[in-house]
C-alpha cells in the first residue's frame, strides 16, 4: 500500500510519532565533540566547562557538527552533570565527571540544596544556549534536550566519577537502599524540571541517558530504579514532551526499557533493534551502529549502515551510533554514514510520489 508522506518539516519528529519519512532522520550521540577537528581547535584555549558555561560558545560548539553534515538534529553541548550546581554539588571533569564530596550517607544525601522554583534557575547556560541554537537552526532540524536519567547520575554522585562496574555504588545500593531511593527521587524531580524548561526554551524532544543502567540485576532494577525512572518520564509526558530513551549495555534490562513511557526506545550496538522493533511497534527505535566500526573506515561504515538500514524496517526509525562517537573517528566515515542513510530509496514513498 502506497503511504502518504508526513508533512511535519522536521522528520526526526516524524519518526517518533512512527510516520513516513521521506528518508531516515540520522543524527549521532556525542556528534559535538572531540573528533571535530574545529572543536579541538576550541578546545586549545577553552576548558570543556568554560566552553559548556558560556551560552554563546555552548551553542557555537553544537552548531559545529551541523554546519559540516546534513544531520537532522542538533544536541545542546553539555554534559549530563551540567545541572548538578542547582543540587550544590560540586564537580569536576577529568575527563569524566568527579565529585568533590561523594555522595556515601544520609548527612550526604539531607545536604542536597533545595532547587529555587524558577525553571531557568537549573543551569540557565544551557537554557540561553538552546535559545541561540534555536534560531540558528533551518526548520527542518529538530533541537535536542537531554539529561542523565536518576540512576546514571546518581553512579557518578556516589561512586564520586566513572570506574569499571562502579562497585562503591552498587554496596551503597545493597546497604542503603533508602537513602538510594531519597537520592533518585530528588533527582528524577530536578530533571523533570529539568527537561521541561529545555523545551521550553526551545528543545523539540529530550533524551534520556542511561548509560550505567546495566549494573543491576532485574528484579533490583525493577524495586530500585524504576519507579524513579517511570514518574520522570510520565512528568515529561505530561509536558506533552517526545521522549527517547537510551540505554546501554543492559541486554538482560531491554523489555523492561521498551515497555516504559516514551516514544522511542535508544539502544547500544549490543541489540538487534530489528528485533526489537517487531517486538514493540508502537515504539519509534533509535541506533545503533557499533561507533568503532566507524575507525575502520568509511567503506566498512557504508557497509554496516546499509545492513542496519536492511534489518529495521524505516517508520520509526532514527538512524544513530549505539554510544557516543569516538575521538579518533575519520570525518570520512560520519560522511560515509551519512551518505548511506540518504542514499536509501524508499520506493513505497517513491510510488507514491510518482
Ligand atoms: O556517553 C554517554 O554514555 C552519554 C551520557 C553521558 C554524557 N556525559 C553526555 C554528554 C555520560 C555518561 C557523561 C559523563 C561524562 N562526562 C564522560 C564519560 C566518561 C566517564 O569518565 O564517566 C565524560 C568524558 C564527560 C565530560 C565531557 N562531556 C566532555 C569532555 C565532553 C565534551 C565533548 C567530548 O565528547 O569530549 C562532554 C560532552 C557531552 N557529554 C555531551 C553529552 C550528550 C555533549 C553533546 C555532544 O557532544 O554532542
Amino acid at each position: 500500500m502506497v503511504r502518504p508522506l508526513e508533512h511535519d518539516p522536521k522528520p526526526l519528529l516524524a519518526a517518533l510519532r512512527g510516520e513516513p519519512t521521506a528518508r531516515r532522520p540520522v543524527w549521532i550521540m556525542r556528534q559535538a565533540g572531540r573528533y571535530l577537528p574545529e572543536y579541538r581547535e576550541f578546545r586549545k584555549s577553552h576548558s570543556f566547562k568554560a566552553l559548556s558555561g558560556d551560552a554563546e560558545l555552548a551553542a557555537e560548539v553544537t552548531l559545529m557538527p551541523l554546519r559540516r553534515f546534513e544531520l537532522d538534529a542538533a544536541i545542546v553541548f553539555a554534559d549530563i552533570m551540567s545541572p548538578m550546581p542547582a543540587l550544590g554539588i560540586d564537580f569536576d571533569f577529568d575527563p569524566g565527571p568527579v565529585v568533590a564530596d561523594p555522595i556515601r550517607d544520609r548527612r550526604g544525601v539531607e545536604r542536597l540544596r533545595r532547587p529555587n522554583p524558577d525553571p531557568d534557575a537549573v543551569a540557565p547556560e544551557v537554557m540561553t544556549a538552546l535559545r541561540i541554537t534555536r534560531g540558528e537552526l533551518p526548520e527542518n532540524v529538530a533541537l535536542l534536550g537531554f539529561c542523565g536519567a536518576p540512576w546514571t547520575l546518581a553512579a557518578y554522585l556516589v561512586e564520586g566519577r566513572g570506574v569499571k562496574d562502579f562497585p562503591t555504588l552498587r554496596a551503597f545500593a545493597a546497604e542503603r537502599p533508602e537513602l538510594l531511593d531519597a537520592l533518585l527521587s530528588r533527582l528524577s524531580d530536578l530533571m523533570g524540571r529539568y527537561l521541561i524548561a529545555q523545551a521550553e526554551a526551545g528543545a523539540d524532544a529530550v533524551q534520556i541517558f542511561d548509560s550505567w543502567a546495566g549494573l543491576l540485576s532485574l528484579a533490583d532494577w525493577q524495586k530500585l530504579i524504576k519507579p524513579h525512572l517511570q514518574s520522570l518520564l510520565e512528568t515529561v509526558g505530561a509536558a506533552g514532551i517526545p521522549r527517547i530513551m537510551f540505554v546501554q549495555n543492559a541486554p538482560h534490562l531491554i523489555d523492561a526499557y521498551a515497555k516504559l513511557p516514551a516514544e522511542a526506545i535508544a539502544t547500544d550496538w549490543r541489540m538487534d533493534l530489528g528485533q526489537l522493533q517487531s517486538r514493540y511497534p508502537e515504539r519509534a527505535v533509535q541506533g545503533n551502529i557499533d561507533p568503532a566500526v566507524l575507525l575502520a573506515g568509511p567503506e566498512a561504515t557504508a557497509e554496516r549502515t546499509r545492513h542496519l538500514l536492511d534489518s529495521v524496517a524505516p517508520d520509526g526509525h532514527i538512524v544513530n551510533l549505539g554510544h557516543g562517537i569516538l575521538p579518533t573517528t575519520p570525518v570520512a566515515s560520519v560522511e560515509a554514514l551519512i551518505e548511506a542513510v540518504h542514499g536509501e530509496v524508499r520506493l513505497d514513498i517513491a510510488a507514491g510520489r510518482a
